[in-house]
């Protein structure tokens, strides 16, 4: 049977530079054989965790699932049955989105298990990948700390999903405006992001494509 490869976008865009990195990345993984589906979550209205703690008591009907009933259950339930995940964010004020990070906290919260070393309970192994968006550039990037800070992220997949690898791709100097004469930039050359979204960001889509075909063939 064909592996099930889900994007899932974090930014509100649906046409945007997350979008178009993450329908690269699932078209690497639909010529290696995979269905995917992306996911946009600008479209919910859902929380994040509510620190409930259902997923956690003893014998409840909720244990190792999220108890929240709100836009985003039913996707919860859909990805538990996922061959792979590539999860993608721009970025804001130097972190995820929120309504990414409220998704990732219902994603894998339920799964952890609290016992001493922590484990999992996820219901099946699924490999998972993340792409970032950024207006800065790559030195920028590292200097500010966001490569740091967003690492911390991807130790998760391997202890909640048992994932083989995680995949990480970093994409910079992205084009915001669809026209930046029509709007305050003057913070911005546009000669150099029109070039960059023509050279690096092109690149970028290749180098996603490459992580989906990857991803699906360890699948
Ligand atoms: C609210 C907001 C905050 C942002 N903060 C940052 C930031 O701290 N650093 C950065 O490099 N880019 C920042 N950006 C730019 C976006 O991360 C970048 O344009 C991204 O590629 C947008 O992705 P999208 O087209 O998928 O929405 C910000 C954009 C918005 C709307």
């Amino acid at each position: 049977m064909a592996k099930k490869i889900y994007a899932v976008n974090g930014s509100p865009r649906e046409n945007g530079n997350t979008a178009r990195i993450l329908n690269s990345f699932l078209e690497g993984a639909a010529s290696a054989g995979a269905e995917t589906e992306i996911i946009h979550l600008g479209r919910y209205q859902f929380s994040g965790c509510r620190s409930c703690f259902a997923c956690k008591l003893k014998g409840g009907k909720s244990y190792g699932k999220c108890a929240v009933e709100d836009a985003v259950t039913g996707i919860l339930s859909e990805l538990s049955q996922a061959d792979g995940i590539v999860m993608g964010s721009p970025i804001y004020f130097g972190a995820e989105s929120g309504i990414y990070r409220n998704f990732l906290e219902r994603l894998f919260f339920p799964y952890l298990k609290y016992s001493n070393p922590p484990s999992s309970i996820a219901p099946r192994k699924l490999e998972m990948s993340f792409v970032y968006t950024m207006n800065v550039p790559a030195d920028v990037m590292d200097m500010y700390g966001y490569r740091d800070y967003l690492e911390k992220s991807h130790k998760f997949p391997q202890m909640v999903f048992g994932s083989s690898e995680v995949d990480v791709l970093y994409v910079n100097d992205t084009y915001q405006f669809d026209d930046y004469s029509r709007y305050e930039s003057g913070l911005f050359d546009a000669e150099h992001k029109k070039s960059m979204r023509d050279t690096l960001f092109v690149q970028d889509c290749s180098k996603a494509f490459e992580m989906g075909r990857k991803m699906a063939l360890r699948a």
